[in-house]
């Protein structure tokens, strides 16, 4: 499919953007291994999630869905069941690394597989360590591509450093560690997002976790049973960073986003547009099912250039395209550097942007781990490529919005993997 988008007059109104990516798949992955019913409401149902949602029930999970509410009826740490077939991973990164860490306790073999992007995303950086810790995997280029095998074995606990700050690899490893004799610890130079542990901590999970000036420790002991959870979901601040970017780009914006998770190791995109000038307000601040959550009030501003360095990366990963994006508009030089991580994503997400953004006659400078970018310039428009990849689909569906002769997208259809509704709400705040 292609979309496209046009120059809008301002953005206006009030969203309850989708709910967040990595709690809905945690949500489901870590209630299958719970002794019970778990309950979970406002779960994101979405190409990734419902991914996740099709992988536990092959893997013997019952999961009913009924009045905005999914039931999951875990089995225990030991009740999963060894699937008949292949199981395919779509284009999530996040169910297959998670579930790498939760096969590797699991006696039985599973094949894993997934689509042409997924297929060449690393996994060794998770099959490394948990082969460490004894599980058995298999699978092309050196345990490194899927298709992959896992047979789970006796675990022992390691300690490693998740240098990368990979939360992915933080989450497979102390899912593994459920499993593993002994105590099992991730050491991160940067915190990672850490829901894994907020969650299986409300489970009863043995876990405990510091934070210091130049690490952050996390370490779990196995435990004989997780207590089943009622979960609700709030809005993904991954997703609400588009419509933020869109009224602060717009002229004469002023849009209010509902129940944004704004936990620290994920609302660094919105301090970075304050950083850089933008009226961003959180309200009706609270804390819900251990999560931060508040409302998002955002006005048009006048936004200057900034730096990112590689410490602020993990807290913005996923929003670093449209920090890019959005940095064509600010006064000034913007560079990001320390992002190399961008290349591994759904596509190489540094080519993308800078692909994308000259041809749309936009001048950038691309680096090994990042991109230089001097604002402000004029976007007239043209044609970029989605990459088959969501975020830079929905990215640059935001330039189109202040783009003279608009913007077309190639492939737009990927924004299902994480926003279904996108360019409907996208319609409904643009005036
Ligand atoms: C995610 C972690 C991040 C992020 C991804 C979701 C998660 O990946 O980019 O979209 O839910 O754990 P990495 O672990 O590779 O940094």
């Amino acid at each position: 499919m292609e979309k496209f988008i046009s120059k809008v007059n301002r953005i206006e109104g009030e969203l309850r953007v989708p709910s967040d990516k990595s709690i809905s798949h945690r949500s489901i992955i870590l209630t299958s291994l719970a002794d019970g019913k778990s309950e979970v409401r406002h779960f994101l149902k979405a190409g990734d999630t419902l991914t996740t949602l099709n992988c536990y029930r092959k893997l013997g999970i019952r999961i009913e869905e009924s009045n905005q509410v999914i039931s999951v009826y875990g089995k225990g740490l030991k009740g999963l069941k060894e699937p008949e077939d292949i199981i395919d991973m779509g284009n999530s990164g996040t169910t297959t690394r998670l579930t790498m860490g939760v096969l590797s306790g699991q006696s039985f073999f599973t094949v894993m597989t997934g689509d042409d992007s997924l297929k060449r995303r690393p996994m060794g950086r998770v099959a490394k360590p948990l082969i460490k810790m004894g599980a058995k995997i298999d699978g092309r280029n050196n345990c490194n591509n899927l298709p992959l095998s896992v047979r789970g074995g006796n675990l022992t606990g390691i300690e490693f450093f998740n240098e990368k700050s990979s939360a992915q690899v933080k989450s497979a490893l102390l899912l593994a560690g459920l499993y593993a004799d002994g105590k099992t610890t991730v050491i991160e130079p940067i915190i990672s997002r850490d829901h894994t542990e907020k969650m299986l901590i409300s489970m009863g999970a043995n876990i405990t976790t510091e934070i210091y000036d130049t690490e952050y420790r996390v370490s779990i002991k196995s435990v004989d049973r997780l207590e089943p959870i009622k979960v609700d979901v709030p809005a993904d601040p991954s997703s609400a960073a588009f419509f933020v970017a869109a009224a602060v780009l717009v002229k004469n914006s002023h849009i209010k986003l509902k129940d944004v998770l704004v936990n620290p190791t994920r609302d660094g995109f919105f301090r970075k547009l304050k950083e850089m000038g933008a009226d961003i307000e959180y309200i009706n601040h609270r804390t819900e099912g251990g999560e931060m959550v508040a409302d998002i009030i955002v006005k048009h501003s006048h936004l200057k250039g900034v730096k990112v360095v590689k410490e602020e990366v993990p807290s913005m990963v996923d929003e670093i395209p449209l920090l890019a994006i959005v940095a064509t508009q600010a006064e000034g030089e913007t560079v990001i550097t320390g992002a190399q991580e961008l290349r591994v994503k759904e596509s190489d997400r540094i080519k993308a942007v800078v692909n994308n953004l000259r041809n749309l006659g936009v001048e950038v400078e691309e680096l090994e781990d990042g991109m230089i970018i001097k604002g402000p310039q004029k976007i007239k428009g043209g044609t970029v490529d989605s990459y088959k990849d969501h975020r830079i689909a929905m990215g640059f569906a935001i330039l189109g919005l202040i783009a003279e002769d608009g913007i077309k997208i190639k492939d737009a259809d990927c924004v299902f993997i994480s926003y279904p509704e996108f360019f409907k709400h996208l319609e409904y705040v643009s005036k």
